[in-house]
């Protein structure tokens, strides 16, 4: 493929490429001098129609470490409140010479729609509650990075499972890689087709907790619907809230990730996500190496072509 749309479109071998080729990234920007001139030629637009902190800024700067020409565009800012569609919008961006989009998007699918209707490279940054695939791979790289292989690992999924991409795309990414996972919440909170994903399923969290050697907790995606049955926020926190009583309960010591961002108090105490068995803040280090060895292998076209 010429996009990451999804991690669905990608083979094993393919995730393994992106993984080892982060390998050298993560190893190049940690140098004194941070930059590669691998991108020099190729020029970027980061669209973002939804709200972001950590992927906005992790492509920017992948993009800057590479050495690409970038160009920004907020659509709260710009003249999408004029009625321009999407595919004007991107047809005017291109016009200027743009060879890759990375775009974020509210609704599934915006990125799939979108490279039927135009001619640059696309990057999914997260599309409605359908993927997030370069969270996925950073996340995939930072259990690979905490265990030495994502394979035969034990990886749980805790929380807002239907409205979650990132969801989606990290069973799609660590089932492909060979782990076995499980997803853990509330059965509101559970799409109908979690079941043909090949995952188990659990509503105990102390149980799931006790399965596994690594706890992702997702954060409940209020923007995508509202809260006003069961579970409320309160219970919600009560059932499947990550504490430190209930963590230092456990029988070893699993390893902690979110994808922020975090509401503390909800999903995960502070003490949990700022605990030394929380890795929450090398995956957003890893996300740039990710990102640069993403960008990098679409536009060598090899082999995602
Ligand atoms: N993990 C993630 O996608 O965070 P942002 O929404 O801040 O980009």
């Amino acid at each position: 493929t010429r996009h990451l749309l999804g991690i669905k479109d990608l083979t094993e071998n393919d995730i393994q490429l992106i993984l080892e080729t982060a390998d050298y990234f993560k190893e190049v920007i940690n140098r004194p001098i941070k930059k590669v001139p691998s991108l020099r030629d190729i020029t970027i637009a980061n669209i973002f129609f939804e709200n972001s902190t950590r992927t906005k800024l992790s492509f920017e700067l992948a993009q800057k470490r590479l050495s690409a020409d970038i160009i920004n565009f907020a659509a709260s800012s710009s003249s999408v409140s004029k009625g321009e569609t999407l595919i004007d919008t991107v047809n005017n961006i291109l016009a200027m010479k743009v060879d890759m989009i990375v775009m974020r998007h509210p609704y599934a699918g915006a990125g799939i729609f979108l490279s039927k209707h135009i001619n640059a490279q696309i990057v999914n940054a997260g599309d409605g509650a359908h993927e997030h695939p370069t969270q996925a791979l950073l996340d995939a790289f930072s259990i690979r990075q905490q265990y030495g292989d994502v394979a035969g690992k034990k990886i749980v999924i805790v929380g807002d499972i239907l409205h979650s991409r990132v969801a989606l795309s990290n069973i799609l990414c660590l089932k492909k890689l060979g782990a076995e996972v499980m997803v853990c919440g509330p059965t509101t909170l559970m799409p109908r087709y979690i079941k043909d994903l090949g995952v188990k399923v659990e509503h105990n969290l102390v149980k799931a907790l006790n399965w596994c050697d690594v706890a992702n907790m997702l954060r409940i995606q209020l923007e995508r619907f509202d809260i006003k049955y069961f579970p409320s926020i309160r219970e919600y926190s009560m059932m499947y809230g990550l504490n430190k009583q209930l963590l230092d309960s456990l029988d070893k010591e699993i390893t902690i990730m979110h994808p922020g961002p975090i509401n503390r108090g909800v999903e995960i105490t502070s003490d949990v996500a700022d605990s030394k068995q929380s890795i929450i803040l090398e995956q957003v280090e890893n996300g740039v190496a990710v990102r640069m060895a993403v960008m990098y292998l679409l536009a060598s076209q090899n082999p995602l072509a």
